[in-house]
């Protein structure tokens, strides 16, 4: 593999060009090379959920991600997700339930429940705890994020 690699991708919707080192990892390119923080850094392992993102419509960790392989890729992060429709519905829920005390995991929660409530609208308790097994909360004891994506699974599904 060279040292650096020219990738070309899109960004929440933008056209990015980049030339990244061969080993960074895409959750790296997108913070420390795009400043684009919203995505936490939290295990670097593949652990936590914390990094999550989408590419091409499924849920990623970046910290396991090549930036290489983004290559030709739709991502989605965030602050993507933050300012579409089913975003603010989350951001909404979640203020009204509670579902934020440090807010380090909030970032890569809203990614993934955004993502399973577009293909579960609606969804159940046993749906949400599954779809969001793979994100890590050290502060709220899950309660007030399930109500939260509840609420918005429930709202999104009045649509
Ligand atoms: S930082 Fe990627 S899963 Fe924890
Ligand atoms: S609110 Fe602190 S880790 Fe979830």
């Amino acid at each position: 593999m060279p040292a650096k690699c020219d990738i070309a991708f899109s960004l929440n919707g933008v056209k990015r060009e980049l030339t990244v080192p061969a080993g960074m990892s895409a959750l790296e390119m997108l913070r420390d090379r795009l400043g684009l923080t919203g995505t936490k850094y939290g295990c670097g392992e593949g652990e936590c959920g914390a990094c999550t993102i989408l590419v091409d419509g499924s849920t990623v960790n970046s910290c396991l991600m090549f930036a290489a392989d983004c290559d030709g890729r739709e991502l989605v992060t965030i602050e993507g997700v933050a300012v579409s429709a089913a975003g603010e519905r989350l951001r909404d829920a979640f203020v009204a339930n509670g579902a934020v005390q440090c807010g380090f995991c909030t970032p890569g929660l809203m990614v993934q429940a955004s993502h399973l409530i577009e293909r579960h609208p609606g969804a159940d308790e046993a749906t949400i705890r599954r779809g969001i097994e793979g994100n890590l909360c050290r502060c709220t004891g899950y309660r007030k994020i399930i109500d939260a994506v509840a609420a918005a699974a429930k709202e999104k599904s009045h649509e």
